[in-house]
């Protein structure tokens, strides 16, 4: 039975023919076009991924240094926003320069960890962006969960990678489908990123139930599947 305490978690990515997963030297024509398509499909109400993709999005603001010695509570922080879709990032030790509270009109909301510093908060909260503790000095997927479904009603999530946020997710039992858009590239390169990057090597490998197979435009196909 699934949880409805937490939203709906589809893990949305396009990898090469040998699962890697960081696109840079493709040359391939309309692959994000494809992905971004296919992605509106499913209606999400927020996408989700990790400190090291959500970099270039995020971008390089400057940290100021805070006047006030007052410590900040670690309580999650809800900032006014009108959007209804958000865009989120798991940032553990706080490492995200946001330029702006929103990508594209979506409201960031950002997950860390308790350790992260005060001057790092109160940038955040002068800056708009939303964040939630997901743990002490680790991030508790299970616990972060359900507050995204309470605090900003997301029902349906978008898990958009890299490999080791992916991975997290599958260790924890997290991911309810996948959309994997395979690329028609056969990458080769040692050491990548890869759709599923899982530290603890106990996790369990998943089986999968087909849901569909579509071919799609330059030799993309869209693979789905149900988690078990
Ligand atoms: N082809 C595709 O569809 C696709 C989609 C998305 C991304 N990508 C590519 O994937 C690459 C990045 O993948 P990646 O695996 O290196 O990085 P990633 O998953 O984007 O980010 C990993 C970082 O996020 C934080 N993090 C993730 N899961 C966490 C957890 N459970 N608990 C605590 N922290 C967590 C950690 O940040 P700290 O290091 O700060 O602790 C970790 O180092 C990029 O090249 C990107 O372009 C490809």
């Amino acid at each position: 039975m699934r949880d409805t305490k937490r939203p709906y978690v589809i893990c949305h990515m396009m990898p090469s023919i040998d699962g890697r997963i960081v696109t840079r030297d493709w040359e391939l024509k309309n692959a994000s076009r494809e992905y971004e398509r296919t992605a509106a499909t499913f209606e999400a109400d927020a996408w989700i991924i990790g400190r090291i993709s959500m970099e270039p999005y995020a971008g390089k603001a400057r940290l100021p240094a805070r006047k006030s010695r007052e410590p900040i509570p670690r309580e999650d922080f809800i900032a006014a926003h009108e959007a209804s879709s958000y865009a989120i990032a798991i940032d553990p030790s706080g490492k995200l320069r946001w330029k702006a509270s929103d990508i594209d009109g979506e409201h960031v909301i950002t997950i860390l960890t308790e350790g992260v510093s005060d001057d790092y908060l109160a940038f955040l909260q002068g800056k708009g962006v939303s964040y939630l503790f997901g743990g002490k000095s680790r991030i508790a997927l299970a616990k972060v969960l359900p507050k995204l479904r309470a605090h900003f009603g997301i029902r349906k999530l978008l898990l958009e990678g890299g490999g080791k946020i992916n991975g997290s997710f599958l260790a924890a039992n997290l991911i309810d489908e996948l959309s994997i858009l395979v690329a028609p590239i056969a990458d080769g390169s040692i050491g990548t990123p890869s759709l599923f990057d899982v530290a603890d090597r106990r996790a369990q490998a998943r089986n999968l139930k087909l849901l569909s197979v579509e071919k799609r435009s330059d030799g993309i196909v869209w693979l789905r599947y149900n988690v078990r």
